[in-house]
């Protein structure tokens, strides 16, 4: 798939504008805090996912303006479609061919892309919940259904550690409630897990050949996937089920002093390991960049070979760190996919088959 057109009215500093980006590689450069990466989050909304800077939506919003909106024309298998976005004060919606869609949760999967910035080194950096974040992503683009389980789930769980805190002080709140939830827990729990073990096999897979391509060591990339409750890849649903409610029961008591859910795919880690060794801990810089890139681009690989369109691609300052056969493995990996690239200095990508670029510059993006 890949955007027609763009624009935007009082989106972040970005100046209200229509663009037509290029079918390939579009160039994004200009200077630091001209709106390059605002352009790119832009882009990004249209998967109906929250900014991938982690700013609330509210932030989004020119200052001193009351809302900001955007829209695109997207070509993909069913043809074109247009999507757009409205933000207010309070809600972030979407419209399909102007369809009002509700929030724009509703619209995740219909725009598939990947987007690697700088702050998804939080990746490997970080506590489980943005590698949790990661797969559960690419799961919500791709299967429609799980994000409505995750949200289940999620609301389970809630209302479960809501109960265990009650507890804690109405005894009399029956226990029998708690197996409501825990079954509701399990149901949902083992799809969750089973899916997440399923696609991280494929994206494992794909990027370890990737980090080959893209680090200058030698080293071995693996992923492993850390389940609270102990499952492997080997399991099926049924005993998943039952070790999760086995689980439970044996953390009842736990779970009770605490009065939160101690085990379940909330709870679950994804190793990311060089030579065996977690790559949070003993990774080099350059290393831990390797290993995000290289779980992105594998992210848009499985993408494509699962709903069979191509992502498009959103790189904000990647391609400045890397070498010129680094740049060339990575421009001959995205293939013939859309990509927009963001830069300071367009020498930078001198050596990029370059389709269009774009000047940002106080907000100014203009076609070169
Ligand atoms: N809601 C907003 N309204 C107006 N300007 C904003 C808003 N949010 C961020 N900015 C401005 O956007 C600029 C940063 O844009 P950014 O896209 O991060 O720059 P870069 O080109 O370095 O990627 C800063 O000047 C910042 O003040
Ligand atoms: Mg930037």
């Amino acid at each position: 798939m890949f955007l027609k057109e763009i624009s935007f009215r009082g989106y972040r500093n970005l100046e209200d504008n229509k663009i037509f980006p290029h079918e390939n590689v579009n160039v994004i450069y200009g200077e630091n805090a001209q709106g390059k990466t605002n352009l790119l989050e832009s882009v990004w909304l249209y998967t109906g996912g929250h900014s991938f800077r982690g700013s609330k939506d509210s932030e989004l919003i020119n200052f001193g303006k009351d809302f900001a909106c955007s829209e695109c024309v997207l070509n993909c298998l069913r043809g074109d479609i247009d999507i757009k976005i409205l933000i207010n004060k309070k809600k972030r919606l979407a419209k399909i061919n102007d369809v009002d869609k509700g929030f724009a949760a509703r619209i995740v999967g219909e725009f598939k892309a990947v987007v690697f910035s700088p702050v998804h080194l939080s990746l490997v950096k970080d506590g489980p919940e943005s590698r949790r974040k990661l797969i559960d992503t690419v799961l919500c683009q791709l299967k429609p259904t799980y994000a409505k389980i995750l949200s289940r789930y999620n609301h389970t769980l809630k209302q479960r550690n809501a109960l265990l805190k009650d507890l804690q002080y109405n005894k009399s709140n029956s226990i029998d409630t708690l197996l409501i939830w825990n079954n509701k827990l399990v149901e949902y729990g083992a799809i969750i897990n089973k899916e997440r073990i399923n696609l991280l096999e494929i994206l494992n897979f794909k990027a370890k050949e990737i980090y080959k391509g893209i680090s200058s060591e030698k080293e071995k990339f693996n992923m492993e996937y850390k389940s609270s409750i102990g499952f492997n890849k080997d399991m099926d649903i049924n005993f998943i089920n039952k070790m999760f409610t086995d689980c439970l029961n044996k953390n009842q008591n736990i779970d009770l002093k605490y009065g939160t859910t101690s085990v379940g795919p909330h709870r679950d880690d994804i190793d990311i390991l060089l030579d065996d060794k977690l790559a949070k801990n003993f990774g080099s810089q350059g290393q831990q960049r390797s290993c995000v890139l290289a779980i992105k681009m594998a992210e848009a690989g499985v993408m494509e070979e699962i709903s069979g369109e191509k992502p498009v691609i959103l790189l904000d300052d990647v391609m400045s760190e890397l070498d010129a056969s680094r740049q060339n493995y990575m421009m001959n990996k995205m293939g013939d996919w859309q990509v927009f690239i963001t830069c300071c200095e367009l020498s930078v990508v001198d050596r990029l088959k370059v389709g269009k670029v774009f000047k940002v510059c106080g907000g100014n993006v203009r076609e070169e």
